[in-house]
Order: structure tokens, then C-alpha cells, then sequence
């Protein structure tokens, strides 16, 4: 039995953070779990690195795109070694085979007509790399990041998405697993397909990185067909060696976010459609880990770095916090508190405390070895249905991706674990020589429910599952999930070996002041100090946030001082195919005359306000020193309408 599943691959832009780190996790998680099933499992992720975003990223740093996103890819691979995430295929959109593969995939569509060439002009969200048509823009806004649009013009290859619309519908209907959970399914059909879809842009001419389209070498085909495309590249489709796609496709399940889940429920399984491809059996859409209600990202700088975390905590820690906190396709909070409680409530207190109590009793009481001893008393038979309660609850949690209900029915049984010590109290057996039986069967209970745990915390927690069979001495042939189903199978005389604290108890107060120093946030908002001999110099800003200013050149056709009063001139400024009229305090350094024809810089996504009555929408750039001069910022060749960056 094979289980094909996938993460979706990450732009190496910047380091990743602990929101990416949870789609990961949560796949990891459904990935070793059906392992634990016995199914044959092939886990992808990767990195998404073409697109107009790196290109200029890499140019502000000076640096070519490849170089850029090496050195991220490098952090990334790290991070997943720190995590134990168990992929099986790590692609990179940037590796030869990939590239050829969606070059094949690009021609085939061609050849097919399943893509054409036409103008496109539209509306494109640079962040998102997405195009939007005018009827779903609003305001000039991308829907998905909320940042502006800019309108492109350029010859383009079309796909013809339109034509899928029904098949699309059918297929959804006819697969009522296709899109999960419920809501994001009609999302889709209700917002996307209902209306009706449009073709979509499948090429650009404006930037360079980007795969190039074999028989039309100034076009590089859109990011969004190159990074699907990398879930049946990695198999080798369209390659000498397709014997993984032939076994594994179609995938049984793309884990996405829920922002993404358009391109991979409509673009992804059209084009399938449009190849003769089959398509994969389920989309999950989870919901995103936000700080303070907003979704994490470095733009916003809110994001939380999840290395630290791992290190001060271990990575199992942040692992069990990721898929206990959130219910899987909701959107949850990630606190530092809440962390911190996490980990200290039922990992240090409930997990901890059961696995410490129980190898210390058995070293001190029996000296390490535990004799066989099965009595099967009141309290004994309470521990072994509930083990068998919990493990269909838990399996039944597990296969519909809810981790965190699992998790939860999972610490039932590991508190009532630990009621059972405070009940059958067996530092007071030990006193008497001739309760040493039923003392040996108390200890054999609990090391019995130890194995219980330590194989359904597997998937979510696997060192310190390996950890617990370590300390137990399990062996391992009844470390399986179908030997969880049977209490009482631990061998005679289980030997156990004391190990560190798994889980040490945290100080929440003091960790809780020292997180807000080293989180990553405030170690790279800090302000630069001012000295003699720097310039003085505000916050200092991400690369993101710089980009989130539009600045374009402009001409200024007319200019005229603004009626009563002394200070502003009214500019009409041509910027593109669009004029503008901007007020800017200037009229005591320039008179309208001096204004006309200038080339100056605007910054074109400032809101618009009122200044004495006029409409002013945008900014002129503009420089002045501290002996009151002031010039504006102009470029002498003539470009109007060009970005600057
Ligand atoms: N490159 C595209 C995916 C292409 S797949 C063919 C992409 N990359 S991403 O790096 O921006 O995001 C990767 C995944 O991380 C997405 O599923 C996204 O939803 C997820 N997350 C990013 N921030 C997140 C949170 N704050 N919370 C939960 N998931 C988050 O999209």
C-alpha cells in the first residue's frame, strides 16, 4: 500500500518561520503515522525559488537569485533535520530535473493546445505572484496579502482554465473528499467555480528568473505552473526515469494552507486534467497560526522563529505545542505562554512525571529489573480499557487529521496513569515484603501503559517516544501500533535504565521575560544607535517592508499653487497611462512654472488625503537638510511609469 503526500514548497525569501514549521509538522505527522499503519509512505516537500519576489530580493543584497536562495535553502534543510522531518523527497524548483520536466510539461500543454499565446493586461500581486482579474480585485488590493496591485501589460501564453469549470464541478461532487475540510471546498466552488473561471496568464516577460519556455526563450513560464508542477517532476514525470510516478501518482494527499488552496484545487487539478493526468485524491486546507489575530509573516514582522524555540525547549516540545494548541484546518494562536504551559502541564507534569516516577520506583524497588506480574485488580482493568478506549478514539482522530483530539484523548489515559500510582500507592507496598507481588504488578501496569504511550506519541513526538522505549526497555517487536492494541505483552523481567528529565520543568515568569529578549522580532527591529560619526538613522526595516512602498517615476504636466495658501503646489502628474494630482508643501522652494516637466519620483500607494480641499494621492520625494534647503528628487532620462527599486 502506497501514500503519496506532500507539504507545499516554501519560497526560500526569507528564513522560514514557526507558521511554515506547522504545515510541515502537521504532514510529518500524517506521514509517520500511516508508516506506523504500514503503508508505504513518500513524504515531499521543498523549495519554491523562481519568481520577480527573489529576483528583486537577491538584487538588493547584491547577489544573484541562486546564490540567494542557496543560502536560505541551506537554513531551511537545517531546520527540518532539527525538526525530524522524515521527507522522503526534497525538490528544488531550481534542479535540473525539475526545470526539464516543467519545460516538457509547458511544450506538451503547447503542442496540445491546451495553452495559447495573447496579450495579458491585468492586475498582478508581486508578493503573491499571482494575477487577478479586475472582478475579484478589490480596491486595487491583492485579496490574499492585501498589498497593491500593479497593472501589467505584456505578450503572455495563456492556459485554458475556462474550459474545466465543469469538469471541475463534477469532479468535486463526484469526490466528496477532494477538497477537506467542508468549508474551504465551498469556498471554492461558491467564489471560484460557480462564476465561472477565466483563462489564466501562464508566462512573463518582465523578470528573467524563472524557467524559460522552450520555444519562446523571452518568456519564463508563471511561478505558480512551475511549483505545482514539482509534485510529479519529483517522481520523474515526462522523464527516462518515471518509475516512482508510475507507482505513487496519483498523491493521496497535498497538505496546503489555506491560501493556497485555490491553485491546488482549480489551477493544479485542471492542468492534471489538461496533460491526461489523473489527480490527487485529497486537498486538506489547514488554517494559519497567527500572533495577536494576524497571520505570521516577515512583512509584518510578527514572525516567530522556531530555532530558538527548538533549542531552548527540544524539538518534540514545539513539535507536541504545533498539533496539540491548533485544531488541524482551523486557524489558531501561537503565544509564548501558552507555550510555555503546554510544556510544563502535560509534558513536564503528566508525561514526565509518569515515565520518572515509574523507572525510579522500578530501579529503587526492584532494582531495575521488573519481575513479570499480571494481577488484574480493579484498578488494574480501569488502565486497560481505558487503553483500548483511547486507542480508537485516537485512531479514529488520526485519520481524519484531528491531532490535537487525539493528543487530548491521549493525555486522558496518561493522567489516569498517574491517578493510578496516587490509588494503588506503592511506596507503601513496598513497605511490606508481602505485597512485593502486587507492587511488581502495579510497576508492570504502568511500564505497560508507558509502551501504550510511547507508541501513540510516535507520529507526533518520535524522540521522545524512542526516548520511553529506551528507559523501558521495550522491545522491538511490540513497538508496533498493532501491538498498542494489546495490554499486558511486555516481557518477564523488563530491564529499565534511568535517563535524563524528558521534559524539565520551565520557571514560566522568569522564561517568559527572557523569550521577549531573544525573540526574533525584537532582535532585528532594533533601532541602530546614533553616534558622531553615523548618520542618523530611523528603525531599520526588512527587505519586505521596503518593497511594500510603491515608487514609481512620474512627469509632472501642470502645477499651480493651491487657492489661500502659501505653502502647497497642486502637481498633475503623469505616471504611466494614469495622472495623478499630489499637493506637496513645497511652494516656498519652487514656483508651479519650475515644476512642469520634471521627472520625479512618487510614491504611488500612500492613502489619499485632503490638503485645504485638494485631493492629494501620493507623495513627491523630495530632500532637505538641516539649513531648511530642499530639492526634489528627480532622474534626468525619461521613464515614466518605471518602478523604482
Ligand atoms: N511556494 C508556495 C507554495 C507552492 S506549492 C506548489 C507558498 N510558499 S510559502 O512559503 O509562502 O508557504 C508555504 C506554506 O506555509 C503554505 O501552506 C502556507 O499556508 C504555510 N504557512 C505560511 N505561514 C503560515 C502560518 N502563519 N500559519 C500556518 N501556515 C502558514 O505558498
Amino acid at each position: 500500500m502506497n501514500y503519496y503526500i506532500t507539504t507545499p514548497i516554501f519560497y526560500p525569501n526569507s528564513k522560514l518561520h514557526i507558521g511554515h514549521s506547522y504545515t510541515t509538522v502537521a504532514t510529518d505527522t500524517i506521514a509517520r503515522y500511516k508508516k506506523m499503519k504500514g503503508y508505504n509512505v513518500k513524504f515531499l516537500t521543498g523549495t519554491d525559488e523562481h519568481g520577480e519576489k527573489i529576483e528583486k530580493s537577491a538584487k538588493a543584497v547584491g547577489t544573484t537569485p541562486k546564490e540567494y536562495v542557496d543560502n536560505i535553502v541551506k537554513g531551511i534543510l537545517e531546520l527540518w533535520e532539527k525538526l525530524d522531518i522524515s521527507y522522503d523527497y526534497f525538490i528544488r524548483t531550481t534542479d535540473k530535473s525539475h526545470i526539464e520536466g516543467v519545460q516538457k510539461i509547458f511544450k506538451k500543454l503547447y503542442d496540445d493546445g491546451e495553452i495559447y499565446k495573447g496579450v495579458y493586461e491585468g492586475l498582478y500581486c508581486t508578493p503573491c505572484e499571482t494575477f487577478f482579474t479586475e472582478s475579484k480585485e478589490e480596491d486595487g488590493k491583492c485579496p490574499d496579502c492585501k498589498g497593491n496591485l500593479n497593472t501589467l501589460k505584456e505578450d503572455a501564453y495563456f492556459f485554458k482554465l475556462s474550459k474545466y469549470t465543469d469538469k471541475l464541478l463534477n469532479h468535486i461532487e463526484e469526490n466528496p473528499n477532494f477538497i477537506t475540510p467542508e468549508a474551504r471546498k465551498n469556498e471554492m466552488i461558491n467564489n471560484f467555480l460557480k462564476p465561472g473561471l477565466e483563462d489564466i496568464c501562464v508566462s512573463r516577460t518582465s523578470f528573467k528568473w524563472g524557467i524559460p519556455v522552450t520555444f519562446d526563450t523571452n518568456h519564463v513560464v508563471y511561478v505558480w505552473i512551475d511549483a505545482l508542477s514539482n509534485y510529479i517532476t519529483a517522481l520523474g514525470y515526462l522523464s527516462e526515469n518515471d518509475k516512482d510516478y508510475k507507482e505513487y501518482w496519483p498523491a493521496d494527499i497535498h497538505i496546503v494552507g489555506k491560501e493556497i488552496v485555490r491553485f491546488h484545487t482549480i489551477t493544479w487539478p485542471a492542468i492534471l486534467m489538461a496533460l491526461g493526468e489523473p489527480l490527487p485524491k485529497q486537498i486538506f486546507g489547514h488554517g494559519w497560526l497567527l500572533i495577536n489575530n494576524e497571520k505570521m509573516s516577515k512583512s509584518k514582522g510578527n514572525v516567530i522563529d522556531p530555532s530558538i524555540l527548538i533549542d531552548r525547549y527540544g524539538k518534540d516540545a514545539i513539535r507536541y505545542f504545533l498539533m496539540r494548541e491548533v485544531s488541524f484546518g482551523s486557524d489558531g494562536s501561537f503565544t509564548n505562554e501558552s507555550l510555555i504551559k503546554r510544556i510544563n502541564f502535560d509534558l513536564a507534569n503528566d508525561l514526565g512525571n509518569l515515565l520518572s516516577r515509574t523507572v525510579a520506583m522500578i530501579e529503587k524497588y526492584f532494582d531495575g529489573e521488573l519481575p513479570l506480574e499480571q494481577k488484574n485488580t480493579e484498578y488494574d482493568k480501569i488502565i486497560i480499557d481505558l487503553s483500548r478506549e483511547t486507542f480508537y478514539i485516537y485512531e479514529e482522530k488520526m485519520e481524519k487529521f484531528m491531532f490535537s483530539d487525539a493528543l487530548s484523548s491521549l493525555w486522558t489515559f496518561i493522567s489516569r496513569s498517574n491517578k493510578y500510582i496516587d490509588e494503588t500507592k506503592p511506596w507503601i507496598l513496598a513497605k511490606d515484603e508481602s505485597k512485593k507481588e502486587e507492587l511488581a504488578n502495579v510497576l508492570y501496569i504502568l511500564s505497560e501503559s508507558l509502551r501504550f504511550i510511547a507508541i501513540l506519541i510516535n507520529p507526533v513526538m518520535p524522540s521522545t517516544s524512542n526516548e520511553i522505549f529506551r528507559q523501558m526497555g521495550v522491545p522491538d517487536n511490540i513497538k508496533t501500533l498493532e501491538s498498542s492494541k494489546e495490554f499486558g505483552i511486555m516481557p518477564k523481567n523488563i530491564k529499565v535504565s534511568k535517563g535524563d528529565i524528558i521534559f524539565p520543568r520551565i520557571d514560566i515568569e522568569k522564561e517568559l521575560e527572557e523569550l521577549e529578549k531573544t525573540n526574533v522580532e525584537k532582535t532585528e527591529d532594533k533601532v541602530i544607535k546614533k553616534d558622531e560619526e553615523k548618520i542618523n538613522i530611523k528603525e531599520q526595516i526588512t527587505i519586505d517592508d521596503f518593497f511594500k512602498i510603491d515608487l514609481k517615476i512620474g512627469t509632472i504636466i501642470e502645477c499651480e499653487r493651491v487657492k489661500k495658501s502659501d505653502r502647497l503646489l497642486k502637481s498633475q502628474i503623469k505616471i504611466g497611462n494614469e495622472i495623478r494630482q499630489i499637493v506637496s508643501g513645497i511652494a516656498s522652494h519652487f514656483s508651479p512654472e519650475d515644476m512642469v516637466g520634471k521627472q520625479v519620483v512618487v510614491v504611488t500607494n500612500l492613502k489619499p488625503v485632503k490638503l485645504r480641499g485638494e485631493v492629494s494621492e501620493g507623495m513627491i520625494l523630495a530632500a532637505s537638510n538641516d539649513d531648511g534647503e530642499l530639492d526634489i528628487v528627480t532622474i534626468s532620462k525619461i521613464m515614466n511609469g518605471a518602478t523604482v527599486s
